[in-house]
Formats: structure tokens, C-alpha cells, sequence
């Protein structure tokens, strides 16, 4: 019997897996189980799969030359026709898989049922989310570099702009707005680090792994993975088609990434207040309120703090989706995308405004330097001072205690106290005590790696600036 006379003849709306069932699929059921609204995303990287396994097949001869390029020629047609709006997508047939499929079987006859050989859904989901995430991975690499670029670009106008350091949001030393800038830098480098190891663990090919026992075909798996880009193929065929640890992994550096990014909203959104008056955010990045006219709000950052709580949100579903189950694939893994793509989304977004308004920030570096001033911020470089000509650092800490009482009371801050006055306190202090208790001295005397002094500062944005110059992303 030759292969067309085996051939069953299916329209494109019944299920490839049709064989076995004696009765419809509800259709409730039907509905409650597709996934074809949210997984056609998948749609390029689907027939990139596809198109590499055919290719793969036709080398180990389980397809003819003439087979797989009809084959591939049909997927090409599929996927304009997708990009153009026209193609019609089918609940009745699942996923985009099966959608793909019975369209190609439309297309170009039995040879389009021939493309399944040696695979699964199992092994072909797995791959598709792979080879999708790896592809917004590298588009988020790039916005996070950008993103440093305009932060690094900030710190060095900013390199001598004095503003108030704070622990417990009270006024504690003072440091320069470039350093506090490169500190967000920090947090966003060990970020982009964490990324690119995860793209090392994203970037393995399941396929081939087939339903979950591998297949008897003669694939030659080191082929499918070389022309999808895959770093290698996986090494166990159960554990490829059901794990979705690095897609976790993936949630777990984008909610750390927005954790970081809560944190510097919050501190623009403070800054920008009329109480701290720190910033002004360009109009464009802000909006006005409906009843109140004096009103700016800054948006932004307050929607990227709020959109922490949804990525984090999803890792956790994540996390929970894979709790207990057992080898290999289940159903169950189909939740797996919904989460994936909008924390996809939401970062995206998050970086991309971040990116473009960071280097727009505008600084009210004599605010900052009055806040500085205002809050005792160079007592313990008068302590240190005092340390230098001999005075035990807790007795020190004494005498500046009570010269800030003083100036409490007398709204003063130590700079703006005469000799005469100091001197009630300690007759270890001199007429150099100055040097130390101007701002100006206070951060220069932090001149060591990682200090405030704007010449570390300085130095530190040249160095991200020249790494951030190296990157390939
Ligand atoms: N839509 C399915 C998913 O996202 C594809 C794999 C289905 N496999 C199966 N054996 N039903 O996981």
C-alpha cells in the first residue's frame, strides 16, 4: 500500500489527535482548554523549530530533499500569511502547534503531516518558549545597557552635586548625586550578570526529547540545535520536556530587576515632592491631576513601583505551577506562558521608560546641598577630626553630640559656628576644622574606591562607561 492510500482525509478543523476519541470534545471543555489566544505569539519561532527539523530530518533521510522543501516552503507562506492578518486561527485546534500544522497539511497535502515525525507538542513547546525567551532576553539585555548608559551619563554630570547620604531616611553623611546614581548603576549591573548566566540555561534545545522517551528515529540532535542556535541539545529527554525551571529563573532576575527599579522610584517619587524638592522629571514623563491644578505627579515611577508587585506576582505563580509534578510533561505547563510573557511585557516597559528618563532627570543641586547642610551631615567628620588630634572616637562622639545640641537649639549647623563656639566643647579643636566641615571636604576626604569623592566618582562612571562600551548586548 503506498503512503497516499493510508492517507485519512481531515479538514484543518479536526484534531490531529482525533483517532482514538469515540465522541466531540465539549465544547466548553474545548474552550477551557486551548491555548491558541495566548501561545500564537509563538508563531516565528514555532516555524523556525519546525524548519529546522525538517531540515534535520532530511539530512538522516526520514524525509526526501523534495519533501522538506515543500515543507518548508508551505511554513514560509504560513508565517507571511500570519504577519499579514490572515490567517485564521482555529480554538478547535488547540495551540499554535496544531493551528501551524493543519495549515501546512492544507497547504501542501500528506507531506504536511510528515513534519511531526520524531517530535512531540512535548518537545516542541519546550523549544518554541526557548527560543522566544532567548530572543527577548537579548532585546532586554540591550535596554538594560541602555539603561546604564543613561545612568552612568547622569553620575558624571552629576560627579560634584552634593546631596544629603541617608540611613533610616534621616540625614546622615554627605555624598555626591553621582555616587547615589551609581549605586542604582550597581544593583542593574549585577542584574544584566544575572541574566546572561540564565540565558546559558535558556539557550539548550529540548528537542528531540520527543513525547517524553525520545524517539526511534535516527535524529541527529547536534544538527536541530547548531541551526536554531542552540548552545547544545539537552541531556535528558524526560527532564527537557517538563521542566520550566529557567523560565522561573527568568522571573526570579526580572522581579529582582523590578525590586530595584521600586527602589529608585521611590526615591524619585520623594525626591520630586514639594518636601524634598530634590528633582524635577521632565513634563513628559509626568502628568497632572483632574481636580487639583498645581499638580505634577510623577507616573512612572510610581507605575513601575506598582508593577513590582505583578512580576513578583508571576515568579511566584511559576514557582507554584511546577510545585509537585511529576515526570514528565503534564498539562499543567501550558500555565506556564500567560505569566512568562507579561512579565516579558511589563519589564520591557519598565526598562524602556526607565532608560529614556533617567538621563532626563533634572537636578535642584542647591536644594540637595541646603538638605545636606541642614541635617548635621559632617558630625562625624568633626568626631574623625577630633579622633586625629587625640581624642578617643567614644568621647568624640560626645563632644559632637552636644555641639548638634547646640546647634539645634541655636539653628546652626556646625560650619556656620564660629572657632569660639566650637571651641566650648573640645579645646582640640583648631582653626583647620573647617576643611572638614564644609561639604566640599566632607566627600573628598572619601577618596578611595567605592567612596563619594566626585574624583572616585568620576573615575568610577569612566570605568562602567568604558565596560558598558564593550558589551555585545
Ligand atoms: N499547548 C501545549 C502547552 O502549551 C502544548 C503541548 C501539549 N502537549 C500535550 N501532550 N497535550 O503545553
Amino acid at each position: 500500500m503506498s503512503n497516499d492510500s493510508n492517507h485519512t482525509e481531515k479538514t484543518s478543523t479536526e484534531k490531529p489527535w482525533g483517532g482514538r476519541f469515540t465522541e466531540p470534545t465539549d465544547a466548553f471543555v474545548e474552550q477551557f482548554t486551548a491555548s491558541v489566544d495566548f501561545d500564537q505569539r509563538l508563531y516565528y519561532h514555532d516555524i523556525q523549530g519546525s524548519i529546522a527539523h525538517a531540515t534535520m530530518l532530511a539530512k538522516v533521510e526520514v524525509l526526501t530533499d523534495a519533501e522538506k522543501n515543500q515543507i518548508i516552503e508551505g511554513l514560509t507562506e504560513i508565517q507571511a500569511e500570519i504577519e499579514a492578518g490572515e490567517f485564521q486561527w482555529s480554538v478547535t485546534l488547540e495551540d499554535v502547534h496544531m493551528n501551524i500544522e493543519a495549515r501546512l497539511t492544507d497547504k501542501i497535502g500528506i507531506t504536511g503531516k510528515k513534519l511531526h515525525t520524531g517530535r512531540s507538542r512535548n518537545d516542541q513547546v519546550a523549544t518554541d518558549i526557548r527560543l522566544y525567551l532567548r530572543d527577548e532576553i537579548d532585546v532586554i539585555a540591550a535596554e538594560i545597557t541602555r539603561l546604564q548608559q543613561g545612568m552612568a551619563t547622569l553620575a558624571k554630570r552629576e560627579a560634584n552635586t552634593i546631596m544629603p547620604g541617608f540611613t533610616h531616611l534621616q540625614t546622615a553623611q554627605p555624598v555626591t548625586f553621582g555616587h547615589h546614581i551609581l549605586a542604582w548603576n550597581e544593583m542593574l549591573q549585577r542584574d544584566y550578570e544575572r541574566l546572561l548566566d540564565c540565558r546559558k540555561r535558556v539557550n539548550i534545545m529540548p528537542l528531540g526529547a520527543a513525547a517524553l522517551a525520545g524517539t526511534t528515529y535516527p535524529i541527529d540532535r547536534e544538527l536541530t540545535a547548531k541551526l536554531l542556535g542552540f548552545d547544545r541539545p539537552s541531556t535528558n529527554s524526560l527532564d527537557s520536556v517538563s521542566d520550566r525551571d529557567f523560565a522561573i529563573e527568568f522571573c526570579s532576575f526580572a522581579s529582582l530587576v523590578m525590586i530595584h527599579l521600586s527602589r529608585c522610584s521611590e526615591e524619585l517619587i520623594l525626591w520630586a515632592s514639594a518636601q524634598f524638592n530634590f528633582i524635577d522629571l521632565p513634563d513628559r514623563f509626568c502628568t497632572g491631576s483632574s481636580i487639583m491644578p498645581q499638580k505634577k505627579n510623577p507616573d512612572v515611577p510610581e507605575l513601575v513601583r506598582g508593577k513590582s508587585g505583578r512580576v513578583t506576582g508571576h515568579l511566584f505563580s511559576l514557582l507554584m505551577l511546577m510545585k509537585s509534578q511529576p515526570l514528565a510533561y503534564n498539562k499543567d505547563n501550558q500555565e506556564d506562558k500567560e505569566p512568562l510573557f507579561d512579565v516579558l511585557d511589563t519589564i520591557k516597559g519598565c526598562l524602556r521608560a526607565y532608560a529614556d528618563m533617567v538621563p532626563a532627570i533634572q537636578v535642584k543641586a542647591e536644594n540637595m546641598r541646603e538638605a545636606a547642610r541642614r541635617g548635621f551631615s559632617t558630625a562625624t567628620d568633626l568626631a574623625d577630626y577630633l579622633v586625629v588630634n587625640g581624642v578617643a572616637f567614644r568621647d568624640a562622639h560626645e563632644v559632637v553630640g552636644k555641639a548638634v545640641a547646640y546647634g539645634i537649639e541655636q539653628e546652626k549647623d556646625l560650619s556656620d559656628m564660629s572657632l569660639d563656639e566650637l571651641q566650648q566643647f573640645s579645646d582640640q579643636i583648631h582653626a583647620d576644622v573647617f576643611d572638614v566641615l564644609t561639604l566640599e571636604g566632607s566627600v573628598n576626604a572619601r577618596d578611595h574606591l567605592g567612596g563619594t569623592a566626585p574624583k572616585q566618582v568620576l573615575a568610577a562612571t569612566e570605568k562602567v562607561l568604558t565596560n558598558l562600551a564593550q558589551r555585545k548586548h
